[in-house]
């Protein structure tokens, strides 16, 4: 009879040699809360598709900020839900558009007890749901975009803004909005890339959430799921424009191109656990069919262990308060 020289099982054997030689960690102040804002609803709205998830008043959207801030969580995201759209979105640099009130109202509420983020697109403000504006035939015109996503950085950054959130993939978006920014003075304004952000299936309960008027797809500027090495591509691109942090989107079915990203980069690497990532877990564990907090922890863990710094979740609250429970 041999023994097997090698017993890896020795350090699974009890929690506390599990705990002591876990590799990876997670923390609240590596989470951030996405949050949406509706303009003139009179109380909070429930988004069907993401349970548990609201479209907020100011007043809610405020308490939730305060909330998220008592449980230790980074930071929060903002997204605005305009009561009116135009072909330009013209809300979003507007001073008293909703994003940008928000945006006050929440820095406001919660100083520098989180980092107050908002979504830099014009998705939500546009009336064709493109996020940026089209050219005659239609087609979503890059550098005409560029001015308008300045405009709208420069906005946020006056309303309060500490970080921009890029999202919208338009090309060389990064250094024009850098450059509005410090033109207006704003250089301490941290700039967030959705450098790898993937158009496909995932987004879709978020686009209830704000109410998307799209029609049609995002295929000419969000990236093809088939494509890895563009990813890395798109994250050297964004550093090289002066990009502070940058993001891999949708997370779980990217995390190939979040691990890349993270050996190529040497700036934050952050992961958005969107819409449907979330959307997934709930219907399947309200059905009885996944242990919900189990699959919750472990995405997150996986997300991190392939290379996130920080993850962008709608769990960041509930989440954070596990974290705390084993500390
Ligand atoms: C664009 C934006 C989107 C999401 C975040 N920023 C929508 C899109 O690209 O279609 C999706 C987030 C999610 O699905 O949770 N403003």
């Amino acid at each position: 009879m041999s023994f097997p020289v090698h017993r890896p099982r020795r350090l699974r054997q009890s929690p506390a040699v599990r705990r002591l030689v876990r590799e990876t960690h997670l923390v609240p102040s590596q989470l951030v809360l996405p949050a949406f804002v509706r303009e003139g609803i009179p109380a909070p709205v429930d988004i069907s598709s993401m349970p548990g998830v609201r479209q907020h008043t100011l007043d809610s959207l405020r308490r939730a900020a305060a909330d998220a801030a008592e449980a230790g969580v980074g930071g929060i995201m903002l997204f605005g839900v305009p009561a009116v759209r135009d072909a330009v979105g013209s809300g979003a640099d507007d001073p008293d558009g909703i994003l940008n009130v928000a945006a006050a109202a929440v820095a406001a509420e919660v100083g520098d007890a989180l980092v107050v983020q908002t979504d830099l697109c014009l998705d939500e403000f546009t009336d064709h749901g493109h996020c940026g504006v089209l050219t005659p035939s239609g087609t979503v015109d890059n550098d005409a975009t560029l001015e308008r996503y300045a405009a709208m950085g420069v906005a946020q950054a006056r309303a309060g803004a500490a970080l921009l959130g890029l999202s919208g993939m338009m090309d060389g978006q990064v250094e024009a909005v850098r450059t509005a920014l410090d033109d207006e003075g704003f250089s301490d304004t941290i700039i967030l890339a959705y450098s790898a952000k993937y158009a496909g299936a995932f987004y879709g309960p978020f686009r209830e959430a704000v109410d998307s008027q799209l029609k049609g797809d995002r295929r000419t500027y969000q990236m093809d799921p088939g494509n890895a090495r563009e990813g890395i591509r798109e994250a050297v691109l964004d550093v090289e424009e002066g990009a502070d942090i940058v993001m891999v989107k949708p997370a779980l079915p990217y995390l190939d191109v979040l691990a890349d990203v993270r050996a190529a980069v040497d700036v934050p690497v952050w992961a958005y656990q969107v819409s449907g990532e979330y959307a997934m877990v709930e219907a399947a564990s309200a059905n009885g069919w996944i242990d919900r907090r189990g699959a919750i922890e472990e995405s997150l863990l996986g997300i991190r262990r392939a290379g996130a710094d920080a993850i962008l979740t709608y769990w960041a609250v509930e989440a954070a308060g596990w974290l705390r429970e084993r500390l």
